[in-house]
């Protein structure tokens, strides 16, 4: 793939803290005059927010556990073809709210082994990851309390509870490790403004 833009993503139990650090940052470098496009997963264009609405609202049993990593996948290609790509090409920095890396740790972990399925499925359709991934660790307990008091309509994984929150967070922990080149895990407890200036200070170095 011709790119020319930097491809950043925000990953985090529920509740960490990368939503509002996501913005921040996008924040920044406008601020600076880059061209930035946010962005978010599961939706990012107009076919993926249909599909996240049918991943995270109704019974979360409605889909069979395959039949949810394939909603997923299909929402990130249609993101890839007609948000992200295009905009990496014209050189933006995207900056997407969860990616590929959220359905190895839901998909791949929440509901049996499909760790193996989602990387065959990643190979076959989306073949791309970002050039930086930011972790907001949190305190699985925090994380849940905030996530609860936000009160929408989505909580798909919400309501699994502080246990699979726990083996989320150990879970994205040894992705970072699997995959430390592009990882920078960025501890979530402190204020959003000192986050945010451990965020710069790991994405600044990658900045064009
Ligand atoms: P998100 O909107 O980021 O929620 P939050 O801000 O609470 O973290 O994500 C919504 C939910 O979608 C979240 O519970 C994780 C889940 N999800 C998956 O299960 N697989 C995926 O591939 C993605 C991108 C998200």
């Amino acid at each position: 793939m011709s790119r020319h833009g930097l491809f950043l993503s925000f990953e985090g139990i529920d509740g960490s803290g990368k939503s509002t650090q996501a913005r921040a940052l996008a924040d920044r470098l406008t601020a600076q005059g880059r061209d930035v496009v946010l962005t978010r997963e599961p939706g990012g264009s107009a076919g993926a927010e249909e599909i996240r609405a049918l991943v995270l609202q109704g019974d979360p049993d409605r889909w069979s556990a395959e039949t949810e990593l394939l909603l997923f996948t299909a929402a990130r290609r249609d993101h890839l073809e007609r948000t992200i790509r295009p905009a990496l090409e014209a050189g933006n920095i995207v900056i997407c709210d969860r990616f590929a890396d959220s359905t190895r740790m839901y998909q791949g972990l929440s509901r049996g082994d499909l760790r193996a399925k989602v990387d065959a499925l990643h190979d076959l359709m989306i073949g791309v990851d970002p050039d930086l991934t930011i972790l907001i660790d949190m305190d699985p307990a925090t994380g849940l309390s905030r996530a609860k008091s936000r009160n929408t309509k989505e909580e798909r994984f919400e309501n699994f509870g502080e246990g699979l929150q726990a083996s989320m967070r150990a879970g994205f922990l040894e992705l970072a490790e699997e995959f430390a080149t592009r990882f920078r895990v960025i501890d979530g407890a402190g204020a959003p403004e000192v986050v945010a200036e451990d965020v710069w200070a790991a994405v600044s170095p990658h900045l064009p």
